[in-house]
């Protein structure tokens, strides 16, 4: 058992939100999946106040070492999850951890608030990936907005408050350390990066609905690595790692760089095991290589180790 922000997990592994349909998974697989759940704990698909429909089709694009997806965040808004959704998943045996966003601090808190007495719920993950519509500026790239945010929200809750960071801007580990000033408990890393694909076809047009999407797999993984060592050396806070993890060997990476726990999202639509798969690799990998406690040789001094 591992600890993390005070929640007790059995391994390492969460997924990422929006990459693991946990109530499709269980019509598909019955009670075997609680039984034997790959991941620690469950983060939701992003919930907003009102229901979002998402973006018109195609909304996904396959790369050579990922994909572009514009999803869109259709979501059936806070009632409809509240109704739906949350007494199904609350029947997962692990954590449960609910991503919310929304257009403004105001927003945001109402939605925060609306979790704060659930016992169902272990924490919030707050999605910042998204411009406040009064400001125009994106809440998670602008280390003042981050701040303003947090504290709307912050009193609304005494839960685990977790900033999904975006890599979509100059500097996530600002926006990190706003986030910390500012009484968050976690910051989560990376969020997909802006790409695009051109129409095979038609010169010059988009070929997703959204004309932009959000990269995500094995090409960011570097991002991901670089910004999670970056975060760590501004920020005491916990750390959610993810971006391209696909093997025991890239959690670990993830894990030196600086993240407390990692979370798998791609790779589950090519394996719905691969959190489990990812759990015991890593399991394995420090039980055979005594990585856990040995000092690394100078140098190579894990950043994770602080002060
Ligand atoms: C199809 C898809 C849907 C996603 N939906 C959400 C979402 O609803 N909310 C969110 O915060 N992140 C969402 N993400 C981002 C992932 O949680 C994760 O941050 C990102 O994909 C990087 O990890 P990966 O490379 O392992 O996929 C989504 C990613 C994908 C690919």
């Amino acid at each position: 058992m591992i600890s993390f922000c005070g929640i007790a997990l059995a391994h390492p592994i969460v997924n990422g939100s929006g990459t693991f349909d946990a109530i499709a998974a269980r019509r598909a697989f019955g009670d075997a999946l609680l039984d034997d759940f790959p991941f620690a704990a469950f983060v939701s698909k992003t919930v907003t106040l009102a229901p979002r429909q998402g973006n018109p089709p195609p909304r996904l694009w396959e790369l050579g070492a990922g994909m572009i997806n514009s999803i869109g965040l259709p979501n059936k808004g806070l009632a409809g999850f509240v109704a739906e959704d949350l007494p199904r998943l609350a029947e997962l045996r692990v954590p449960l951890i609910v991503n919310v966003m929304g257009s403004t601090p105001e927003e945001v808190a109402r939605l925060v608030a609306a979790f704060a007495e659930r016992d169902e719920v272990a924490a919030l993950e707050l999605n910042v990936s998204c411009p406040n519509v009064k400001t125009g500026l994106l809440m998670g790239a602008d280390p003042g907005e981050t701040a303003a945010l947090l504290d709307a929200v912050r009193p609304r809750s005494d839960k685990p408050l977790i900033v999904k960071l975006t890599p979509n801007c100059a500097s996530p580990a600002a926006v990190a350390a706003a986030a910390e000033a500012h009484g968050a408990d976690a910051v989560s890393l990376v969020n997909t990066l802006r790409g695009m694909a051109i129409h095979p076809r038609r010169t010059g047009e988009p070929w997703l609905g959204g004309s932009t999407g959000g990269v995500s797999g094995p090409a960011i993984r570097a991002v991901a690595l670089a910004q999670v060592r970056e975060v760590r050396e501004r920020v005491r806070l916990p750390i959610v790692g993810m971006g391209g993890v696909q093997r025991g060997r890239h959690a670990r990476d993830l894990l030196d760089a600086g993240a407390d726990i990692v979370a798998v999202g791609t790779e589950s639509f090519r394996d719905p095991r691969a959190g489990a798969r990812v759990a015991a690799e890593l399991e394995e990998m420090g039980a055979n290589s005594g990585i856990a406690g040995t000092p690394l040789p100078t140098g190579r001094r894990r950043i994770s180790q602080r002060a």
